[in-house]
């Protein structure tokens, strides 16, 4: 009896440790494609990659010990974050990411990095709490689509190259704590975060950013309303102006063209009175 349980425990435990290591082994193989992905996509100037991150070592866990990598155990090749700031790298973003399936935390602060920030970021990092993209050399517009990366406290994008407005859906992220972009070439409202998640600082050295900690947002209907108001008023006096001119030039035409027609006319009448008068007086 005993020794039955005992076996079907220990039967039990070894299904156990099969199904745990087989869904591992998938997790190593997209893990590993991912970096192998990402060495291949950048272009590493200083060689920091190519000297630690080797591929033909297969025990496990060896991906924990390359550079810029930390696994959630030392001895499982499951990636928790990528730290490769100030390393020289050139390239887009690396979209490999997207098979490093568990990683909480992406730092590619410092590189050369260019080119746009993906447009489905929540489909290839939608699990990170913090993304570091700054000084770079990143540009294109800041896609609306982080806003459904849920989970970030802390989203740096700053001294890029980074155009437009910074989507409104970014006060979504609620559980933000560090955001900013500044020295990029940005414009427009910034979104309605929480007070306490950004300052000044957090958007100086743009091309025109306003509201939130900023000088408020001049709507710009606002703006149209006065310059058609101060148009009209301008339209409006020198219409008057003119009106007034054109009156007067009128009248005055009108009065001088009368008197000349009266003078002859009276000149007539006061001859022909002179006359009569003549006639009369005589
Ligand atoms: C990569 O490292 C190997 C030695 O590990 C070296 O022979 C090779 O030149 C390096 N390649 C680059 C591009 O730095
Ligand atoms: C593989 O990695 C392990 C752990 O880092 C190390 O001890 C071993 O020397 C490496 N083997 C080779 C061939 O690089
Ligand atoms: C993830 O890895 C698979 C191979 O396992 C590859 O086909 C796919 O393109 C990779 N995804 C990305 C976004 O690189
Ligand atoms: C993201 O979009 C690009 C095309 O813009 C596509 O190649 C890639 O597979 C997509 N990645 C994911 C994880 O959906
Ligand atoms: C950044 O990109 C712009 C083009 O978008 C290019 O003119 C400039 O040289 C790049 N700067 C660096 C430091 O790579
Ligand atoms: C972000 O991209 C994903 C996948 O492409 C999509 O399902 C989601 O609706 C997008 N979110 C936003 C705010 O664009
Ligand atoms: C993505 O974000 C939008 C708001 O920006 C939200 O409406 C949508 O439900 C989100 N999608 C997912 C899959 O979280
Ligand atoms: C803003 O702060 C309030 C209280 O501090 C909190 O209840 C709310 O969820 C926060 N909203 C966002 C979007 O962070």
């Amino acid at each position: 009896m005993l020794l039955s349980s005992r076996v079907l425990d220990i039967c039990g435990g070894v299904v156990l440790w099969l199904l745990l290591r087989s869904s591992l082994t998938l997790g190593v193989e997209s893990d590993i494609n991912c970096l192998k992905s990402i060495k291949h996509s950048l272009e590493d100037t200083y060689g920091y990659l190519n000297s630690s991150w080797n591929f033909n070592n297969n025990t496990e866990g060896y991906i924990c010990r390359f550079t810029g990598v930390e696994c959630w155990h030392p001895d499982e090749n499951k990636v928790l974050n990528i730290r490769l700031s100030d390393m020289g790298l050139k390239g887009p973003f690396p979209q490999g990411i997207a098979n490093c399936t568990s990683i909480t935390g992406l730092d590619l602060s410092n590189n050369k990095l260019f080119g746009p920030i993906p447009i489905n970021i929540s489909h290839i990092a939608g699990f990170v709490t913090t993304l570091d993209l700054s000084s770079n050399n990143f540009s294109g517009p800041i896609p609306a689509n982080l806003s459904n990366c849920s989970y970030l406290n802390v989203l740096k994008l700053d001294h890029n190259r980074f155009t437009g407005q910074i989507p409104p859906e970014l006060a979504l992220l609620s559980r933000l704590k560090q955001f900013s972009v500044s020295s990029n070439l940005l414009t427009g409202p910034v979104p309605n975060f929480n007070a306490s998640v950004t300052k000044a600082e957090s958007y100086a050295n743009n091309l025109g950013l306003c509201g939130g900690p900023l000088d408020a947002c001049v709507s710009s209907q606002k703006n149209s309303r006065t310059v058609i108001i101060v148009a009209s008023a301008v339209g409006g006096a020198t219409v008057a102006a003119l009106a007034v001119g054109v009156g007067l030039a009128f009248f005055f035409r009108r009065v001088s063209v009368r008197k000349k027609e009266e003078d002859p006319e009276g000149n007539k009448w006061a001859r022909s009175l002179k006359g009569t008068k003549g006639i009369k007086a005589s």
